[in-house]
């Protein structure tokens, strides 16, 4: 397993689990699978509704708590500093666990200046041992990142090959926010796991289309947390980092980039009125 360290030395494996979709009555088990395949990463979010699955896995699994990785988030329906301060403990609870690894405000709407706040004081009691964001494009994140007192760690994006997000990759190593995919696999859209160029490399090495996908990912300074309840997948996906993709390999993959989102825009007024709207 490769490491990234984030802007406040904290330690975070490049490859994790993500468990979005995954319905709560198999996330334990999925959970524990992935464990068990050697994943120390687990990504959830309180939109997911399974928080006390991936606990539950967590318990059971018997690896030391020290040893794993936990990130969560927060969604818009908490927002703000007194809300957010009671779901960081509600997701405490939920995770069975006295601290997060990563806390992320879930989307870049509602009082996210409050939320940020409440942040900041769980991060600076200990409760998180790192914060960040996810679906803040170069201009949210730079307004953050320019009125906060702790700069967020992470920002987790939509980011596949389809879309390799090169411009807000750009902003994120200036201002030292650590990118993370979210999709890596842009969930099967597109004939992701038939596209012949992810085919043809992976072939080469011996490997899938999924693998070459991830390790492009990988080599380009992404953090990734593919998601599959199958656990011969979870096992594929998790088995990259014995080769390297070669400049040529790179830069044909490089080419796929259609520089747009896959599934809605941040920048789009029906799709921030749908979002603001779901109550989770
Ligand atoms: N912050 C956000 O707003 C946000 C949004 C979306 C996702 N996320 C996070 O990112 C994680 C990953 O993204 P995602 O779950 O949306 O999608 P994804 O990882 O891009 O794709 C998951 C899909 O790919 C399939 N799959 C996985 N490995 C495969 C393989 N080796 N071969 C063939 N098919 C494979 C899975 O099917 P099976 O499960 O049937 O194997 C599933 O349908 C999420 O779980 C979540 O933690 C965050």
């Amino acid at each position: 397993m490769d490491f990234v360290t984030l802007n406040n030395g904290i330690k975070m494996p490049q490859l994790g689990y993500g468990v979005y979709q995954v319905k709560n009555s198999e996330c334990e088990r999925c959970v524990l699978d992935a464990i068990e395949v050697g994943y120390r990463s687990i990504d959830t979010a309180q939109a997911y509704g399974n928080e006390e699955a991936v606990g539950r896995a967590v318990k059971k699994s018997g690896v030391p708590r020290s040893e794993l990785f936990l990130t969560t988030k927060v969604w818009i329906s908490n927002a703000g500093y007194e809300k957010a301060k009671a779901s960081i403990e509600q997701s405490l609870k939920k995770l069975g666990t006295d601290y997060i690894d990563l806390l992320l405000i879930h989307q870049p709407f509602g009082d996210y200046y409050g939320t940020w706040r409440a942040m900041e004081e769980a991060y600076k009691i200990g409760y998180l041992r790192a914060i960040g964001v996810s679906n803040f494009y170069p201009d949210r994140l730079i307004d953050l990142c320019r009125f906060v007192e702790v700069t967020p760690a992470v920002n987790q994006v939509e980011t596949h090959v389809f879309q390799q997000q090169k411009k807000a990759h750009e902003y994120m190593l200036k201002y030292e926010v650590q990118h993370e995919s979210w999709g890596p696999f842009a969930e099967g859209r597109k004939d992701f796991f038939t596209n012949p160029t992810l085919t043809a490399i992976g072939a080469k090495h011996g490997k899938t289309a999924a693998q070459a996908a991830l390790r492009f990912l990988l080599q380009s300074g992404v953090v990734v947390i593919p998601k599959s309840t199958h656990k011969e997948r979870m096992v594929q996906n998790f088995d990259v980092f014995d080769f390297q993709l070669p400049p040529e390999d790179m830069a044909a993959i490089a080419t796929l980039d259609e520089g747009e989102s896959l599934f809605f825009s941040h920048y789009d007024p029906a799709t921030v009125e749908m979002i603001t709207g779901l109550k989770r």
